[in-house]
């Protein structure tokens, strides 16, 4: 690793490292799962001289104006504010791209491939730059000027890139909205950021399914009365459907308006607290939030994790395998790789088209060094191993990443010896939509890997565990995951609505961020992400509220409630389990299962639909009507033993007829 701080860090060589418990070396270990010297002095170095460690990190930026002031930041929830270079300008799009230029014209910047075996594109950073470029101009010949809002409702091909990277380049903000959404979440989203315009197309293929974008974008703009779009540009897809249904007044093609634009476009120049993207993601309770990513910390925290936790090395190939509509897309498909001058593969299919070979076969094809993917992911491929490991050497490999959910031992193993060849490293790394990069990973280098465990805080990173008081645990504990300080790629507010923010992760414990996780702290200080602590789902690494399931359940008309909660699913992760009580005077509610199923994939989209649907005369409550998931996520999960003490239950009797509805189910 190329970072200046390592030396810095080599100084301090004697030094006994004054960390909290979590990291302290304990003489009663053997030294055989401590962390690296070399990584505790470094972290230990990017602690007490926090804002030195992020002004190097920054320094590896372009700025146009440099900083004087690196953070201003207050967890307080009555003073709550997180700035970073804020007196700094700099643009998004030239560091990803402009820069690069003297030294990488020819180097590949983005190389797509294809849901069909036979396509793929490779684009150097100078093609790159001319296609953003084009866009841009488009974009600002269609009147769109900084700070607005442009939604990306697009299929995994390079315009997507485009996009996001010709918003940055004029200081429009993005918001990717994932292609697998509902109309309806769309229409929400819409207009919850008031978005100006929309980029889409015509269709989106995954394996063997057309997916159509575009006419989801009408139905979403007929929700979203009252809406603020002007336009909607719509990519043509080779194998589109030739003509979709148009509206004169709003529908563009995409080529028609950026074929013949100029390849220059001179960029301007933003603050680095510019909002870069929006990116909604869901909460425990109500509608999704829009979290809003800032520009010049964001991409200092994208630039310096990706380099660091991938060890990126020049001319290595990276493969992210996520989805542009999620924060793992924009980070690490994107902004990362880009910023540091990296190849990165984007990919636009699913992993089992045309069979689960494919992903092994793309990374022979494209020398793949460094692989990034979900649990859920490598459960699928190690379900039918032979097929997955067929037809492929996968030799390049020498980092392979994993993101979105714990990973068990076995599967982590497998994704080690099997698919790794036991010759990359694996990195577990922890993070969320809202800490905009990686918080907690053993990176490379940083001492003995624990299959399962995410393990380490990242440079500048201060975990604790708490319990349900705030009091900050010591030792080897189980607890409350919070961060006590701030980092340059945190997200900034919740778009419109500030206090939610506030509320949301900086009130439940004072002066601390509140992730919403579970964590142990083992015997080494080493962190082991156990789930989510609140009503949030993760189902194939992706974050559903259960309250925003249940709300679409109620929209049913002969439903009277809905209590959703998750259970262990083999290749999923959680599956969604949905308690209904149908409406007094609904006969033979069961009949109904199906079409509540398809509502409520309507509503939200596939990802929601739910694995079971149990019909309940009554949910358990307490007297005071509260529900008791606890107990409905132990039926769920057919562990009927130890269900707790249910004496408090209004009705207890109500227990034993879920468990009878759920043995029938099985
Ligand atoms: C939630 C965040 C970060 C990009 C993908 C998901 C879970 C994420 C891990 C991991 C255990 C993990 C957490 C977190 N999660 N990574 N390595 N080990 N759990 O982003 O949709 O914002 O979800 O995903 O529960 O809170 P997200």
């Amino acid at each position: 690793m190329e970072n200046s701080f390592v030396k810095g860090g080599e100084k301090n060589n004697n030094h006994q490292p004054p960390l909290s418990d979590a990291q302290s070396l304990s003489s009663s270990h053997s030294h055989e799962h401590q962390a690296s010297i070399k990584y505790l002095n470094k972290y230990q170095n990017s602690i007490e001289n926090k804002e030195a460690f992020w002004q190097e990190q920054a320094s590896q930026l372009q700025w146009s104006k440099p900083f004087t002031q690196v953070s201003d930041v207050s967890f307080d929830k009555n003073d709550l504010h997180i700035r970073w270079f804020a007196d700094g300008e700099l643009n998004v799009c030239v560091n990803c791209v402009d820069r690069h230029l003297a030294e990488r014209a020819d180097q590949p910047a983005i190389v797509w491939e294809g849901d069909n075996p036979d396509h793929s594109i490779s684009l150097t950073y100078k093609q790159l730059h001319e296609e953003i470029c084009k866009l841009a101009n488009a974009l600002e010949s269609l009147g769109v000027t900084a700070g607005d809002r442009v939604i990306l409702y697009m299929p995994m091909v390079p315009e997507a890139a485009f996009a996001m990277l010709a918003c940055a380049r004029i200081g429009a903000i993005h918001s990717a909205v994932f292609g697998g959404f509902s109309s309806a979440a769309l229409a929400d989203r819409i207009n919850n950021c008031e978005a100006k315009l929309i980029i889409t197309a015509d269709l989106g293929l995954r394996g063997t399914k057309s997916i159509p974008l575009k006419a989801s974008v009408d139905e979403a703009l007929t929700l979203a009365e009252g809406h603020s779009v002007d336009k909607v540009l719509v990519v043509k897809q080779p194998h589109g459907s030739g003509t979709p249904a148009w509206n004169d007044k709003v529908d563009l093609w995409y080529h028609d308006c950026v074929d013949n634009q100029s390849t220059e476009h001179t960029p301007p120049t933003f603050d680095a607290e510019h909002p870069l993207f929006i990116l909604y993601t869901s909460g425990s309770t109500g509608k999704p939030k829009g979290l809003q990513h800032s520009s010049g910390g964001y991409l200092c925290y994208a630039q310096t994790t990706f380099k660091e936790v991938f060890d990126y090395r020049d001319g290595e190939v990276f493969w992210c395998t996520a989805d542009i509509g999620w924060i793992t897309g924009h980070t690490y498909l994107i902004y990362g790789p880009l910023a540091a001058g990296a190849t990165t593969i984007m990919y636009e299919g699913v992993p089992n088209f045309p069979t689960l070979a494919r992903f092994g076969e793309v990374i022979d094809k494209h020398n793949v060094n460094i692989f990034y993917t979900a649990p859920t992911t490598i459960r699928m491929l190690m379900a039918d191993a032979n097929t997955a490991l067929s037809g492929s050497q996968r030799t390049s490999l020498r980092i392979l990443g994993t993101v979105g959910e714990p990973i068990s031992p076995d599967v982590w193993q497998w994704y080690y010896d099997d698919f790794g060849l036991q010759q990359a490293q694996v990195v577990d790394t922890w993070w969320q939509t809202e800490t905009g990069g990686h918080l907690i990973v053993p990176i490379p280098d940083s001492g003995p890997v624990k299959p399962g465990a995410a393990q380490r805080p990242f440079y500048g990173i201060e975990p604790q565990l708490v319990d349900s008081n705030g009091d900050i645990l010591e030792g080897e504990t189980s607890g409350h995951l919070v961060i006590l300080d701030s980092w340059p790629g945190q997200a900034r507010t919740i778009w419109g609505d500030h206090q939610r923010f506030i509320d949301t992760y900086f009130s439940t414990y004072e002066g601390m961020y509140f992730s919403g996780d579970g964590a142990r702290r083992d015997e080494d200080g080493d962190y082991w992400i156990t789930g989510r602590v609140d009503d949030v789902l993760n189902v194939s690494g992706h974050r559903l509220g259960t309250a925003e399931i249940e709300s679409a359940a109620l929209t049913y008309s002969d439903i009277a409630e809905a209590a959703v909660v998750g259970y262990p699913h083999d290749v999923k992760g959680q599956g969604i389990y949905i308690f209904v009580v149908a409406k007094t005077g609904v006969e033979s509610a069961e009949t109904l299962t199906d079409s509540v199923r398809s509502k409520i994939r309507q509503a939200l989209g596939p990802i929601a639909t739910p694995d079971h649907i149990q019909w309940s005369p009554d949910l358990p409550k307490t007297r005071s009507g509260k529900i008791m998931r606890r107990i409905l996520r132990k039926i769920a999960s057919n562990d009927f033993a130890e269900l707790g003490d249910t004496s408090t239950l209004a009705d207890p009797s109500v227990v034993d007829k879920l468990i009878s509805g759920r043995k029938d189910l099985n």
